[in-house]
């Protein structure tokens, strides 16, 4: 199959670990180029390092800011653009559904989880407006979370925040559509990888963690951050060429509603 990623140039937020690295780990084995971002320089030059040494010099770029940071997308920008020059793809994958505040009314927990969760998004797109490869086809993918379609537990600023990811992601396929990009969203289920969130609940409470899957997850088990970034790709390749304003829900049959 024709995926159409080879020399794409693509950006990927929050990409040293998890989801957006299992998406790198994708896009480069497809032989596109991929800038990925996290806040540890370290951690972040170690994962460029195993890349380059696995799929050759060049296949990758490391920019270390934290994507919530209008200042520190902005310095993306610039690097992006002093380094390709022209991007083909955005992949909005910064979020985090981690409690802030004591209550989950608290205004600073709505704050922080709209910022990292919403507005990191809506920044880097419009940071990023006059950098698409003109005349050519280009195309963003955002992450939402299940928390968006189902109560399951989360952070309500989290839910809310992700929620408002699947309206942005319709809303701006309309308009971008005229200017050939395609715009789509990603909702994963539980995704289970070292140094993740569900390492962590699995560590404060692996019992009730291990029943909360088994008991809500049809396919009973978390998903692998492979399987969330085999969705990514498929969305950003020529395989989904008419597809744009879409959720595509990838949860191990969770979601409970039929729409
Ligand atoms: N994991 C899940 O079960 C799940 C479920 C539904 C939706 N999602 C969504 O999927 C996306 C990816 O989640 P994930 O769990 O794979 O990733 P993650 O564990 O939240 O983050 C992956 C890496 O990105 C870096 N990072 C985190 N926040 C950052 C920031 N503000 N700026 C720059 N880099 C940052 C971190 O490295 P540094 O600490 O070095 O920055 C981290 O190691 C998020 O939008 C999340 O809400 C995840």
């Amino acid at each position: 199959m024709h995926t159409g990623l080879e020399g794409k140039h693509i950006v990927i937020t929050a990409s040293t670990n998890g989801i957006g690295y299992a998406a790198a780990k994708m896009f480069i084995e497809e032989g596109a180029y991929v800038v990925i971002n996290g806040r540890n320089a370290d951690i972040l030059k170690e994962r460029c390092r195993i890349l380059e040494k696995e799929y050759g010099d060049g296949c990758v770029l490391g920019f270390c800011g934290d994507a919530a940071k209008e200042s520190d997308i902005a310095a993306l920008k610039k690097y992006v653009n002093e380094k390709f020059g022209k991007i083909d793809c955005l992949v909005a994958n910064a979020g985090s559904g981690r409690p802030i505040a004591e209550s989950r009314l608290m205004i600073t927990e709505w704050e922080a989880g709209f910022d990292i969760n919403l507005f990191s998004t809506v920044r880097l797109i419009h940071e990023f407006e006059d950098m698409w490869n003109s005349g050519k086809k280009g195309n963003i993918v955002l992450l939402s979370s299940l928390a968006a379609c189902d109560r399951i537990g989360a952070p309500y600023a989290y839910a809310a925040a992700k929620e408002g990811i699947r309206v942005l992601t319709k809303y701006l396929s309309d308009d971008y559509a005229l200017h050939g990009i395609r715009v789509n969203c990603v909702i994963p289920g539980n995704v289970l990888f070292s140094g993740g969130r569900w390492e962590e609940l699995m560590e404060s409470n692996k019992e009730e963690t291990e029943r909360y899957i088994q008991e809500n997850v049809p396919l009973k088990r978390f998903a692998e951050p492979e399987e969330i970034a085999a969705a990514i790709i498929f969305l950003a390749s020529d395989l989904a060429s008419f597809i744009t304003g879409t959720s595509l829900v990838v949860d191990g049959g969770q979601k409970r509603g039929i729409a």
